[in-house]
């Protein structure tokens, strides 16, 4: 159907679903609603909401509406499932037979939902906000980091204990959905840690005030002794604040999670003193909305999911949070009208660095922003150098691939303390606090392990022994480190994996092909499969088993991580059978950071790329549009 017919059926829908709604009762519109955006409508977007109880979830509506006033050729059809997983899988199939174009989900229960999202995603784009569902059928996921914004509670609740410690009470929203399992996984990481904080009960009030008062009413007599009830909303921590006060304890300190403003917001709460402290948990609706504009309009280089920054919210960080979020309308550029940007690169060891390189290299170009841009020959030492060179030029933003995963806290501080903000593009650090860098822009290493596992899982169906050689990248790198954890991982569950010799090749084809040659020389034609952590190693590997005499592919197995056009050549050839992407192409969404720093936004703290798996069986068809 042609866009103006597919015009006049939207128009059609919505004008009989605004007859029929307003014939309906209030009560009985089961919270179908729409937004007009303007009169001619491009795209009918659906936004299936789990439950509009929560006023977290009201607030995540209002951003999504609000974000859709600023795109007039946009329709919106919203449904809430009550809390019901059955009617939510009804409401999603209702909006595909309205024809929607892109369906947004926040899913009531996770695992519930995968079917009928998968089922949507075969269709049309689709938008996972909040609460994940299992896999990867979907478009886009937006969401916080649960794990991290447990662990932030945790240190505050550690923080007002201080040395002497206590006892707490943790309030849990809905039993079994993940955002409360995993902000108790942090929560009681940090708590844990500490040695000295009892956490004397548990109870769950499924995200509700009133739920949470009643509960803890009956509970509190039963302790003495409570110094701080920890709730995973901000909702239930109001509840729980009642609760205390009706019972006459004073003394118990509340600590919640959302942080959103308004007259029944967690800020004010803060700012009124009846919670010590909560942490934001951005509803990702704008972003929701204009993800979908960019998707819709097919462009290039949207990532697979993008986790969202949470800020701790206490009575003395909200006057510097308000006066950032008052103030982004804009950073001016220090360097005086041109955007300048530090870049330190890991090197040129691999095909996949160089087409990194080029990625950056052109999109700073396409984006009009200065680039100075240091290779680092694979040595920290040398990044660090040159990010203090960049410090010291005063760069508008600094952004690195960072070598190897640990060692950076003191530059990131000297960065910070000169004001400069750092991002980090391919390769993750560890061990430090993530207020010292504005985003992180790469894949997800460990899936990719995970994924070249799965591949071998499936290939190797039934042989009684599968005997690995792994290639490792370069020690102590986020890739090497989380390529391993990854493939582990799998491996666990095929007793027949063995991985008989495992050394590092530094991601380049010499040492791949000399570690190989190692390999080789000890268990020679017992080895089955190569597992290497990049082509180039592969490829090195591919040399040594030839000049071996067997014949790649063939006698032994090859699974690499990258999928450069060199390995398609190699998987064309035979002598590779699998590459699971990790696609370079970053430069794009790294500009585009930074130019939404400059533009004052919020970074997201991880936008994780979209990658897939490429067996030999699939190389014919890919090779020529491969861009690197
Ligand atoms: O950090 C990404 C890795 O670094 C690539 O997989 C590898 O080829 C590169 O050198």
């Amino acid at each position: 159907m042609n866009r103006h017919g597919k015009n006049n059926r939207i128009t059609a829908i919505a004008v009989l679903m605004i007859l029929l709604l307003s014939l309906l009762p209030a009560g009985c519109r089961d919270g179908a609603d729409q937004v007009a955006g303007g009169d001619k409508v491009k795209y009918l977007i659906g936004v299936s909401q789990a439950n509009l109880i929560e006023p977290w979830r009201i607030l995540m509506n209002e951003e999504i509406k609000d974000e859709a006033v600023n795109h007039k050729d946009l329709r919106l059809i919203f449904t809430d499932a009550v809390q019901s997983s059955n009617k939510q899988i009804k409401d999603v199939e209702e909006l595909l037979a309205q024809g929607i174009d892109l369906l947004i989900i926040s899913p009531n229960d996770s695992a519930a939902l995968t079917p009928i999202v998968a089922e949507a995603y075969k269709k049309i784009p689709v938008i996972v906000l909040d609460r994940a569902v299992e896999g990867y059928d979907y478009t886009l996921y937006i969401g916080p980091d649960n794990v991290l914004i447990g662990r932030d509670a945790g240190k505050l609740v550690a923080e007002l204990l201080q040395k002497q410690g206590g006892n707490v009470i943790e309030i849990q929203g809905l039993s079994g959905s993940p955002p409360v399992r995993d902000r108790s996984e942090g929560f009681r990481e940090v708590v844990g840690s500490t040695g000295h904080i009892n956490i004397l009960d548990t109870i769950i009030a499924d995200w509700q005030r009133d739920k949470a008062e009643d509960k803890l009413a009956e509970l509190i007599p039963r302790y003495p002794r409570i110094d701080v009830i920890f709730a995973q909303n901000d909702y239930m921590a109001l509840g729980a604040y009642r609760a205390t006060r009706k019972l006459g304890r004073k003394d118990v300190k509340v600590v919640g999670i959302d942080g959103f403003a308004g007259p029944t917001g967690g800020l004010k709460l803060v700012e009124e003193g009846i919670l010590e402290g909560t942490f934001t948990c951005p509803t990702g609706g704008r972003e929701a909305v204009q993800y979908a504009i960019a998707i819709l309009n097919h462009e290039r280089g949207i990532p697979k999911k993008i986790i969202l920054r949470s800020n701790k919210m206490t009575r003395e960080t909200i006057p510097e949070y308000l006066q950032a979020r008052e103030g982004r309308q804009g950073n001016v550029s220090r360097t005086g009208g041109r955007i300048v940007v530090g870049f330190s690169q890991v090197g040129a060891e691999s095909g996949w660095r160089i087409a990194n390189s080029e990625s950056i290299k052109q999109a700073a170009k396409d984006e009009g922003i200065e680039l100075l841009f240091v290779e680092a020959d694979q040595r920290q030492e040398k990044q660090i150098e040159t990010i203090r060179s960049f410090i010291e030029q005063k760069v508008d933003v600094i952004a690195f691939a960072p070598v190897v995963a640990t060692g950076w806290e003191g530059i990131l501080k000297e960065a910070k303390a000169a004001g400069i903000p750092v991002i980090l593009s391919d390769r993750a650090v560890e061990g430090v606090d993530p207020s010292l860098y504005t985003t992180f822009i790469g894949g997800d290493f460990v899936e990719e392990g995970r994924r070249a596992a799965r591949w071998l899982a499936a290939k190797t169906k039934g042989w009684p022994t599968v005997n690995i050689v792994e290639l490792e990248g370069t020690i102590g790198s986020a890739p090497a480190i989380d390529r391993k954890k990854g493939f582990d991982e799998i491996s666990k569950d095929h007793p027949a994996f063995k991985v008989l010799y495992s050394a590092s090749g530094d991601f380049t084809e010499v040492q791949g092909k000399e570690a190989m040659q190692a390999a080789l020389a000890i268990y020679g034609g017992d080895i089955q499969v190569v597992y290497a952590h990049n082509d180039d190693m592969a490829l090195g590997a591919i040399q040594a088993i030839e000049e071996f005499g067997l014949k790649p592919g063939r006698d032994i197995l090859v699974v690499s991580i990258d999928a450069t056009r060199a390995a398609f050549k190699a998987m064309l050839e035979g002598k590779l059978n699998c590459a699971v992407e990790c696609t370079p192409l970053l430069g794009p969404q790294l500009m585009q950071a930074v130019k939404w720093h400059m533009a004052g936004r919020q970074l997201p703290i991880r936008i994780i790329t979209s990658e897939e798996v490429f067996p030999s069986e699939l190389a014919a068809q890919e090779y020529s549009s491969r861009r690197y």
